[in-house]
């Protein structure tokens, strides 16, 4: 439920999630009460109090939840998928670690509600790849994948074990004007709007049809935020629940953007991203989410289109 007392510490609040999120928390809870913390200050967010945090640093972390008097954290810092291949252990030890440090808190009762995001890379090749449900073979092979699906069991562990009240969404790429990509494989779906609008033409890091499953970055914050505030016996997956979002191909977003765009172009060149993407789900299902806590989106493929020209433009 709302509670206007709440205070809320967002971790990673500089990435492509973190800013637009602590921007429609700080108009629920007003500015001073969504704190901002990262490894380096957020230009951003210069309306809320930041703290300057290595999320592995369990101490610092107890310290800023004490001295601000946070309820909640939403556990945003990560690698992820393209930069976690690069660098599997650092990406293990972030990504475990950290999660620890902000369940552990909840656990010892300094907070009493934790958001942290699971991602549809937590399902992997041998995943029935269509209208993929929420219960289904997981076997991820990126470094990523795998720290998130560990990243599901532990969240589940500490709600059942210690009563954690821990909330979370697979997300599938999300796509926002607002704030940039942050290393992930759905990133191009980003960046071929800001060279659609500069150089009218783009050059694609996975082939012309690799489907995957993409999401505005609105519908996404709306989606956190409704979890985050629906009554707890609603939220009956502790682990992580689908979010479906709008699948698509390179191919058919480049279509679209020539609806606005006629002279635009798109090349494709892929590289190790192609081989994250294709153990991915073109398609997911969503059905428990609608059903457990109502869940409905808003963004279809033209309306985020459109939505992303008129913005960057
Ligand atoms: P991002 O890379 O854009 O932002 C992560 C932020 O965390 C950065 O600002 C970074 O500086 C900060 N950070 C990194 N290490 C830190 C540390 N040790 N301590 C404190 N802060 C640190 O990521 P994002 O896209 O905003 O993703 C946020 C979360 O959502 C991640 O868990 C990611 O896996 C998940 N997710 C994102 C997407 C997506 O498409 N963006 C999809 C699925 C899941
Ligand atoms: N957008 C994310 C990535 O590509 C999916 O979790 O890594």
């Amino acid at each position: 439920m709302y509670n206007k007392e709440d205070k809320i510490l967002i971790i990673g609040a500089g990435g492509q999630i973190g800013i637009e999120l602590a921007q429609e928390l700080s108009l629920l809870y007003g500015s001073s009460n969504v704190i901002a913390a990262d490894l380096n200050p957020i230009p951003a967010l210069d309306v809320n109090p930041f703290e300057k945090l290595d999320v592995l640093d369990k101490d610092a972390l107890l310290n800023i939840v004490k001295k601000h008097g946070i309820s909640q954290v939403y556990l945003l810092a990560a690698l992820l998928s393209a930069t976690g291949e690069q660098n599997p252990m650092f990406a293990w030890k972030l990504n475990m670690e950290g999660l620890f440090n902000v369940l552990d808190l909840a656990k010892e009762k300094h907070i009493s509600k934790v958001y942290w995001p699971s991602s549809i890379a937590v399902f992997g090749p041998t995943t029935p790849g269509i209208n993929t449900p929420q219960y289904t073979i997981m076997e991820p092979s990126t470094i990523y994948g795998i720290s998130k699906q560990a990243g599901e069991r532990w969240c589940e562990w500490y709600y059942h074990k210690f009563g954690v009240d821990v909330r979370s969404l697979r997300y599938p790429g999300l796509i926002g004007w607002k704030s940039a990509p942050g290393g992930g494989t759905t990133d191009y779906a980003v960046h071929i709007f800001h060279q659609a609008l500069k150089n009218k033409t783009y050059e694609c890091f996975l082939t012309e049809n690799t489907a995957l499953p993409m999401m505005h970055m609105e519908d996404a914050i709306r989606a956190t935020i409704e979890i985050m505030h629906a009554p707890s016996e609603h939220v009956k997956i502790r682990s992580s629940y689908n979010l479906a979002g709008i699948s698509f191909t390179p191919k058919q977003i480049a279509t679209e953007i020539k609806k606005h765009i006629p002279d635009f172009t798109i090349s494709y060149n892929p590289d190790f991203r192609q081989a994250i993407a294709d153990s991915w789900p073109k398609s997911i299902n969503e059905d428990k989410t609608k059903e457990d806590w109502g869940w409905l989106s808003k963004y279809e493929l033209s309306s985020l289109v459109e939505n992303m020209l008129t913005n960057l433009a």
